[in-house]
């Protein structure tokens, strides 16, 4: 009997946030956690495809996809939901039925470049039309607030003069999405994450 927290992942897009993840599981690296189902909401994610190679039930969800999702994380038995790459808003029943236990990856070090409309590349195209010397990624918990939940981890990296935004996303999900997804849900799933108001307290 597995004693590792049964993860679900939300995916819309690649799926590189995911393959992190499950790298991560394969090198020993996250031990708390195992995937057991992978959803996306849209028919050709990539995403799918890097579930179904590591043998990780998958399916696309493109109609209802609240009672949709919810009904295959409960039959998968989930009880953590991670959105990786997710480019669509949780509605109330799942963030009811997962309360907490909905985390997030952000390309951006929150409060900074997030909210309605920041998602994907218009992040770090708005990053490079500000001029701002740091960017980098946030994992935070999931509230009705778009980005605005509690935040468990963060890793800056640095903007050069000469990024496009494609070469400074690429920067951002290879040194900051990759590294502190898989360490947040390993914080998360071992427990060691205590939300105490507005700040989560980590036990190392
Ligand atoms: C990444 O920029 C991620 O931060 C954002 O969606 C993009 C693609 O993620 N949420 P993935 O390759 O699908 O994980």
């Amino acid at each position: 009997m597995s004693n590792k927290m049964k993860t679900a992942v939300l995916v819309s897009g690649g799926g590189t946030n995911l393959q992190a993840l499950i790298d991560s599981i394969d090198r020993g690296d996250v031990q708390s956690a195992e995937i057991v189902c992978v959803i996306a909401n849209k028919e050709n994610a990539y995403a799918l495809e890097r579930a179904r190679k590591a043998g990780i039930p998958a399916k696309a969800i493109t109609a209802d996809f609240e009672a949709g999702a919810l009904a295959f994380m409960q039959e998968c038995g989930a009880e953590l939901v991670v959105l990786a790459g997710f480019l669509s808003i949780i509605g109330k029943g799942i963030l009811s039925a997962y309360k907490n236990r909905i985390i997030n990856i952000h390309p951006s070090l929150i409060p900074s470049f997030c909210g309605k409309g920041y998602y994907g590349l218009h992040v770090h195209e708005k990053v490079l039309e500000y001029g701002v010397k740091l960017t980098g990624a946030t994992v935070h918990f999931v509230s009705e607030e778009v980005d605005g939940g509690v935040i468990i981890a963060q890793k800056a990296v640095e903007v050069r003069h000469d990024d496009t935004p494609d070469v400074l996303q690429k920067r951002v999900m290879e040194e900051a999405e990759w590294v502190i997804l898989p360490r947040a849900v390993e914080l998360v799933a071992s427990g060691r994450v205590q939300i105490q108001g507005r700040m989560a307290v980590i036990t190392e």
